[in-house]
């Protein structure tokens, strides 16, 4: 039974403590902030905390005018060495004061090498090798006069109709945090001022991944309890990272626009976490307080989103054209602008900018897609497949095989499969799975035929010639899911079946009678309960960049073995959403003894003869994947599930640990997955959280004790009041899976 004692816990210790942030304050750096702020006149100052697109400065000439004025203290959107450095020539050498620009972009998942999108990423479950794809994506962005990125995305997303769920790392706070912490350090490394690494930015602060209905830019509703829990957590990781920028994002939050937002952005980030570096507003949403109807014109929206701590406007004029009047009206003070531009020059210095503001021109023929690039990016696609199903072992396919049908609208797509927020990769680059495939086993082996044209194509004009092919061949490899377009920015998507006609494309070749392989191309999870029964095998490929198409060459012909984990719960219908595996119990909670499919149910039957639980009558209440699931060509067993004790101290911490054995015929790694529940709380805790895992690779037939240490300041939540970590039973799994694994039972003493 759980005792009623709390445990108080400071925030520190349970957010997590030793904070490092970036930029650091140096003295000396600081002095010379001092005097360049003494000689800023308030429309430098502006200058400094503008940051705009070139196309909304008009023109090369008028841009150069509006720099040398000390106008604009940072672009976005700007890239090429040569261009950059024109610019920067204009800033350093003929602006008043001679502060260097800063020029930011979306360096999302790649710069012209596209690793897999942000989602693929957190399904390799692989921390070490996000952190190097990143460190990719900053070498090549920063060779081209980019100083800056806007990412991660480290939005808790649990709502697969969000376009942006593509850009995040799923729906755990914990998985994400982790993914947080590795992607900051990816792309910032040891050093800002290093010709390699480029500043990163949380973004977006704080809730834009709850938008309601999945429809984005929408308004959020999230309790304090949940917010602290779930959505603040891997920003804080971020912190920790020493992340140098933060964005406030557009929503909604609670009633208060996230870029107005004191609570989330004053008392959170400045006072409880300390973070000293900057914040940048996201495109125009502190001129999109308006239409959120929390300011009524420009000038309330500039003073709401300056007292709550916005730093930098981007590509709206709010702060330009009012803070000269809000500053008459006392409404803001002259030191909260020097304190804004203060973070924004230390930003400046720690990047090195002040030192060396140019770019070698010559470094990006040398950075660009080299051969390491490449590596990476094909590792980092290859970890991120998900083998969702298998039948008969169809998968790997045998080398030896004589002719394959290579099928669908994303077989041969090299744009789409660089997927969502791809600004300057070139599709000339992707390799696609049909040119791979060609490579591997000889163009006379395989037989293509799209199909359909792009993957919302209706007309089924194409599916003779791709049941043709079907025929011909002893396999048939079927490339479907979305295009790029349809996950990313204000690309919600109220229905997630497969678009056009690829369902009946995939009928009419499984109707063939040849075994069929699945490989789903998609920027976000899509219900494929319908497919999943027509196909032999499916491996999720989600968009996977550039190197996409060799790497599922390797893993169809078992030269790789698949090894990612779904980083969200698939759905099998859009109604179940929001389905997330780390949800609360009810007091009803579902099982099969009471639950009637709607089929079953018999006439007349009275309101309650069916059992009165939490479920759906048409879709019950499991998902068709939990989050965490991913199979392999081998299998693994789990065994010996031990603590290192049954109890602990609220300062405490035992080891969890399984026997883990590589029951198969392959070498394979697998994510042995911690879980946790907190069976009673001040406030409900969820059916389970992730609290730790590993990424574990065994020869066949090897075995190994896969030990984590979990601490009791990881169990720690909001109450509604404090950070506590309560005395009280607990249960604990290991396995493959959030709905699997061994389990046994602990407690924290008082
Ligand atoms: C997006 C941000 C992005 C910014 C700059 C906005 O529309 O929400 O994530 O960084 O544009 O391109």
């Amino acid at each position: 039974m759980k005792t009623t004692l709390l445990i108080l816990v400071g925030l520190l210790l349970c957010m997590g403590a030793n904070a490092t942030v970036s930029p650091k304050k140096d003295e000396q750096v600081e002095r010379k902030i001092k005097e360049l702020i003494a000689q800023m006149t308030l429309e430098e100052k502006l200058g400094q905390m503008s940051q705009f697109d070139p196309g909304q400065l008009g023109g090369a000439e008028s841009a150069k005018q509006a720099i040398r004025d000390g106008k604009v203290g940072s672009i976005l959107n700007l890239v090429g060495a040569s261009r950059v450095n024109e610019l920067q020539k204009v800033a350093v050498e003929e602006s008043r004061l001679g502060i260097p620009l800063i020029i930011g972009r979306d360096v999302i998942h790649g710069y012209r090498t596209i690793m897999p999108i942000p989602l693929g990423m957190a399904a390799s479950w692989n921390a070490e090798l996000a952190e190097q794809a990143m460190g990719v994506a900053a070498a090549e962005a920063a060779s081209e006069g980019i100083h800056w990125t806007f990412a991660p995305m480290i939005d808790v997303s649990r709502d697969p109709r969000w376009g942006r769920i593509a850009e995040s790392c799923g729906e755990d706070t914990y998985l994400t945090s982790v993914m947080a912490k590795a992607m900051v350090k990816g792309f910032q490394g040891e050093d800002l001022t290093d010709s390699r690494t480029i500043a990163a930015c949380a973004k977006h602060f704080v809730g834009y991944g709850a938008a309601e209905g999945g429809r984005d830019y929408n308004t959020t509703l999230i309790p304090e309890v949940q917010l602290r829990n779930d959505y603040l957590p891997p920003f804080k990781a971020a912190v920790d990272a020493g992340v140098a920028t933060f964005m406030s994002a557009f929503n909604d939050l609670n009633g208060v626009p996230a870029s107005g937002n004191e609570f989330t952005l004053k008392q959170i980030l400045r006072q409880e976490w300390g973070y000293e570096g900057m914040v940048v507003s996201d495109w125009a949403s502190i001129a999109e307080m308006i239409p959120h109807g929390y300011a009524a014109n420009q000038k309330e929206a500039a003073e709401k989103a300056l007292n709550a701590g916005v730093d930098m406007e981007m590509a709206s004029n709010c702060y330009v054209e009012n803070a000269q009047a809000l500053l008459d009206e006392g409404k803001i003070e002259m030191a909260t602008i020097d304190s804004y531009v203060a973070n924004i020059l230390r930003l400046k210095f720690s990047l090195g900018l002040f030192d060396q503001p140019y770019t070698d021109e010559s470094l990006a023929a040398k950075t660009i897609l080299s051969e390491r690039h490449l590596e990476i990016a094909k590792e980092a696609a290859s970890e991120s497949f998900v083998l969702l199903q298998n039948k008969n072992e169809l998968l790997p396919l045998s080398k030896s095989i004589s002719s394959i049908a290579v099928i669908g609208p994303l077989a041969d797509s090299p744009h789409d499969q660089m997927g969502t927020w791809v600004f300057d990769g070139n599709k000339e680059n992707s390799v696609t799975p049909l040119t791979a495939l060609k490579e591997k086993l000889g163009a006379a082996k395989i037989n293509f035929a799209k199909g359909l044209e792009i993957s919302r194509t209706k007309s089924t004009e194409g599916f003779a010639e791709a049941v043709e092919a079907a025929k011909k061949s002893d396999v048939v490899v079927l490339f479907l899911g979305e295009e790029s377009i349809l996950s990313g920015e204000a690309h919600s998507l109220a229905n997630l079946n497969l678009q056009g006609s690829q369902t009946q494309l995939l009928e009419a070749v499984q109707a063939t009678g040849k075994p069929v392989v699945m490989v789903v191309m998609a920027g976000r999870q899509l219900t494929i309960e319908r497919e999943l029964k027509l196909a032999d095998a499916v491996l999720y490929a989600w968009h996977p960049g550039t190197m996409g198409g060799p790497a599922l060459a390797d893993m169809l012909f078992g030269e790789a073995v698949p090894s990612g984990k779904l980083p969200v719960t698939f759905p099998k219908t859009v109604g179940q959403i929001p389905i997330y595996y780390n949800h609360k119990n009810t007091g009803r909670p579902a099982d099969y003894q009471q639950w009637t499919d709607i089929n079953k149910i018999p006439a007349e039957a009275t309101q309650h003869s069916l059992g009165n639980t939490s479920h759906y009558l048409d879709a019950g209440f499991e998902p068709l994947f939990p989050f965490g699931y991913g199979l392999s060509y081998s299998s693994f067993d789990y065994s010996n599930l031990e603590l290192s004790s049954n109890t602990m101290g609220v300062d405490g911490a035992i080891d969890v640990s399984v026997t883990l054995k590589n029951t198969g015929k392959y070498e394979a790694a697998e994510v042995v997955q911690l879980y946790i529940r907190d069976r009673f709380g001040s406030v409900t805790r969820p059916v389970r959280q992730l609290k730790g895992y590993k990424k574990v690779t065994l020869k066949p037939g090897e075995s190994q004790q896969v030990s984590i240490n979990l601490k009791a300041n990881e169990l720690a939540f909001f109450n509604g009041k404090d950070y506590v970590i309560e005395a009280g039973d607990f249960d604990v799994w290991m396995g493959t899976n959030a709905q699997e694994g061994l389990h046994a039972e602990f407690s924290i003493d008082k």
